[in-house]
């Protein structure tokens, strides 16, 4: 199917607001529970959370990668200049790139400490990674990083939005914004 020219088609556009949903939540959710001191009914439950959100944005992120590349986007308005194009298409990947590795260190992480990801294990999915604190160390590190990483292309990314919604009004935010398209 051709992409209709004004925007993203609505599943391209659903999925990319329940991500965004998710990864927005599961951030703060990430800083909190690794502080010391909090109370441990408390870090429980941002932990469950935080582990198993990220294993749906895993999936949310495998099912954008196909629809994509099935429906391509369409066209950007020829008034965005060529750097921009570019910058765009950059931090784009980059936040794929970002929202798919960081749920495959965190998974490693955790399973090679051998901690649970509830939603997987009521599934009966186990892991054929092997038990070793240097691996979990290394993906702990990592993803930690890679965290890091995702909100400074975030920052980009929502003040570039924040710029064509409200100073620009190119209709950048609408290939976007609302979901049903
Ligand atoms: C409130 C937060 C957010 C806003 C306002 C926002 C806004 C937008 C807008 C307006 C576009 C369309 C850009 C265009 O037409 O070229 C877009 C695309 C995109 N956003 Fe966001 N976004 C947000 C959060 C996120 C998050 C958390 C992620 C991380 C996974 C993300 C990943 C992407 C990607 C990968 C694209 C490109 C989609 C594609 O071409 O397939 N966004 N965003
Ligand atoms: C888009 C997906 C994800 C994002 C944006 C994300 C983000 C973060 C952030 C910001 C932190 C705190 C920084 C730190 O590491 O100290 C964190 C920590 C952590 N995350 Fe994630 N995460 C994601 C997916 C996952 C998944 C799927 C799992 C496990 C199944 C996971 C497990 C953990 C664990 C265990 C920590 C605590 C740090 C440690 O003990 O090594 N994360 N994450």
């Amino acid at each position: 199917m051709k992409p209709t020219p004004s925007g993203y088609r609505p599943p391209a556009r659903w999925l990319h607001w329940l991500t965004a949903l998710l990864v927005l939540l599961m951030i703060p959710a990430g800083l909190i529970m690794v502080r010391e001191g909090l109370p441990r009914p408390v870090q429980d439950t941002l932990f469950l959370f935080h582990k198993n959100a990220g294993v749906i944005v895993f999936l949310l992120m495998v099912v954008r990668l196909i629809y994509r590349w099935r429906n391509p986007p369409p066209p950007l308005p020829a008034s965005v200049p060529d750097w921009q194009r570019l910058a765009a298409r950059l931090s784009h990947g980059a936040l794929y790139l970002l929202a798919i590795l960081l749920p495959i260190t965190g998974y490693v992480r955790v399973r090679a400490d051998r901690y649970p990801i509830e939603g997987l294990d009521a599934l009966g999915i186990g892991t054929m990674l092997p038990k070793s604190e240097a691996l979990a160390g290394a993906a702990s590190e990592l993803h930690e990083t890679l965290a890091f990483l995702l909100i400074a292309v975030l920052l980009v990314h929502l003040a570039a939005a924040i710029q064509h919604a409200v100073v620009k009004r190119d209709g950048i935010w609408a290939r976007m914004w609302p979901p049903t398209g």
